[in-house]
């Protein structure tokens, strides 16, 4: 699923980043330029940071969130 839409950034590059060390949005925007251009992905990028390590699933939800709320 992509979380970024601007920079075709998926739920699984963030999370491979997340596993390599990534801890901060900050970090995620430096490495894959999220949330370098509208924002909008931001809150769901930094949910993403906050799962689990082991789990793999995100609720739909929180995308459809991101963007409607703006
Ligand atoms: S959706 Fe990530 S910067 Fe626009």
């Amino acid at each position: 699923m992509y979380v970024c839409v601007c920079n075709a950034v998926t739920d699984r590059q963030i999370r491979k980043a997340r596993d390599n060390g990534a801890s901060s949005v900050e970090d995620l925007s430096r490495e894959l330029k999220v949330a370098t251009c509208c924002g909008r992905c931001s809150d769901c990028a930094r949910k993403i940071l906050c799962e689990k390590a082991n789990s793999t699933l995100i609720p739909t939800s929180l995308a459809v969130e991101s963007f409607a709320s703006a």
